[in-house]
């Protein structure tokens, strides 16, 4: 019999890759996803701690779940509840404690464990904590992906030995792990062979990656770059996210010469002022980051630019965010992401001295995000009348729309009747593009299909 499995996914893609793979790992022991949790025989929390709230968000959740499950237990039926993700690596006993009913809390580095652990829970009374980093690395015991889209991730590395003086990653992800080439490759190979037609290739610090290639040769991430581009009917990579200190001259060249690498990179830059910076331990300046994108411009032209900014960091002073405004307007964003600075237990920066007060921060976020929205618009405007190759994909269809993206990762909707959906998914297809909004764009087909 099929059992009902519901996962909530917060935070980044590597969650929600995370959460597709524990969609695989417990697949074998018959549980199916489900949209819904009522009636779920297990329910999965795969939670993000970066920024603050995620522990009282996931308490409310849980809250709200507890009926559900009471609910099932009156039919003499079991609804198991886990948590995952980096609240649970972070805060794990704190969770058993508060919630008891909670059945499993694993962390990021446990997942390929569940059956084992769903069998623990299920022979013994009382909650499963399992917040290793265990030394054999998961990707090693995951089974192959089994959903394939039009567009896929596939995790080539994860965590983080940067520590910046903000970030709980490195505590909850923990140290920089790459996994071996080979299997990346068969991985990338399959999903193609399934469907895929873009892979975007995902890690905490992705451009970090390093290896021991075919050649027996060490290889970064750019080298993988040129191998994957051999993969024929694979139209479209991608990689994220990146940091700026490993943005090396074999990647950048890699933009230049693969037609399938997409112009469009997630580069986080946190902020254009030195002094935040050096406090933030990035190990690199405002004028670092401007030169790595006059390096990528010139390598790939029409390359267009996303990054993350903290605003009211401790110390952060006037100066220091008009430097951040002034980055921005020098390099202009075609997208970005901008946060509050968030005290995380834990980190140094939580002990730093001169915290920001709230309504600063809220002042400075606003002037940035006005300043980004003005770029993103302008970006998406400057599309209008051109033609763009946009790969159609089955999700985020709406009533008498497909839509795709672009290049540049712009959401791009073209109407068409139901009938005819099936033939747009998978294709890249020209679409001249009609009309602009902050966030997508629409067009018609150049070309009929
Ligand atoms: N406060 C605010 N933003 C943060 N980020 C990471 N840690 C914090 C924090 N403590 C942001 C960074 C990072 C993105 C994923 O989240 O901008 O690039
Ligand atoms: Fe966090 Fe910095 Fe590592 Fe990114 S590079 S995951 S911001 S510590």
């Amino acid at each position: 019999m099929t059992k009902k499995l519901h996962i909530k996914t917060w935070g980044c893609q590597m969650n929600v890759y995370d959460s597709g793979r524990m969609a695989d790992v417990v697949a074998p022991l018959g549980y199916a996803p489900s949209d819904e949790a009522e009636d779920a025989d297990l329910v999965i929390f795969n939670t993000c701690h970066i920024r603050e709230k995620a522990s009282e968000k996931l308490f409310s959740e849980l809250g709200r779940l507890r009926p559900l499950q009471q609910a099932k237990a009156a039919k003499g039926e079991r609804m198991i509840v886990a948590v995952a993700g980096c609240v649970a690596q972070a805060e794990g006993a704190e969770i058993q404690r508060r919630m008891p009913y909670v059945d499993l809390v694993f962390g990021p580095q446990t997942y390929h464990k569940l059956p084992e652990m769903i069998a623990r829970v299920l022979r013994e009374s009382g909650g499963v904590l399992n917040t290793d980093f265990p030394v054999e690395p998961k990707f090693d015991s995951l089974p192959q992906q089994q959903k394939s889209g039009v567009s896929a991730f596939l995790s080539v590395q994860e965590g983080c030995n940067k520590f910046c003086t903000y970030c709980v990653v490195p505590y909850t992800r923990g140290a920089e792990y790459s996994r071996p080439i080979a299997a990346i490759v068969a991985e990338a190979e399959r999903l193609v062979e399934n469907g895929t037609r873009e892979i975007t290739l995902l890690g905490q610090n992705v451009n970090a990656f390093h290896g021991e290639g075919e050649d027996g040769a060490a290889w970064g991430l750019g080298r993988l770059l040129y191998r994957l581009a051999e993969i024929p009917d694979l139209k479209r990579l991608r990689y994220m996210t990146s940091h700026p200190r490993n943005m090396d001259d074999e990647t950048i060249k890699a933009h230049r010469d693969i037609p399938q690498l997409m112009p469009f990179l997630h580069l986080p830059v946190q902020s254009g002022s030195d002094a935040i910076l050096e406090a933030m331990n990035r190990k690199h300046k405002a004028d670092d980051f401007r030169r790595i994108v006059d390096k990528l411009r010139a390598a790939r032209p029409d390359i267009a630019l996303s990054s993350d900014f903290i605003v009211g960091f401790p110390n952060e002073s006037d100066a220091d965010h008009a430097a951040t405004m002034q980055l921005v307007s020098d390099i202009g964003f075609a997208q970005a992401f901008s946060f509050k600075y968030s005290r995380r237990p834990g980190t140094p920066a939580a002990a730093m001295p001169n915290q920001i007060a709230e309504d600063v921060k809220d002042a400075r976020l606003q002037e940035l995000q006005n300043l980004l929205r003005r770029q993103q618009t302008a970006f998406n405007e400057s599309m209008i009348g051109k033609t763009l190759p946009v790969l159609f994909d089955d999700d985020g269809t709406h009533e008498g729309q497909v839509f795709g993206r672009t290049p540049f990762m712009q959401s791009t909707y073209v109407a068409a009747p139901a009938a005819a959906r099936a033939r747009f998914v998978g294709q890249e297809l020209n679409v001249k593009i009609t009309a602009a909004r902050p966030s997508s764009l629409s067009g018609a087909l150049a070309v009929g299909i």
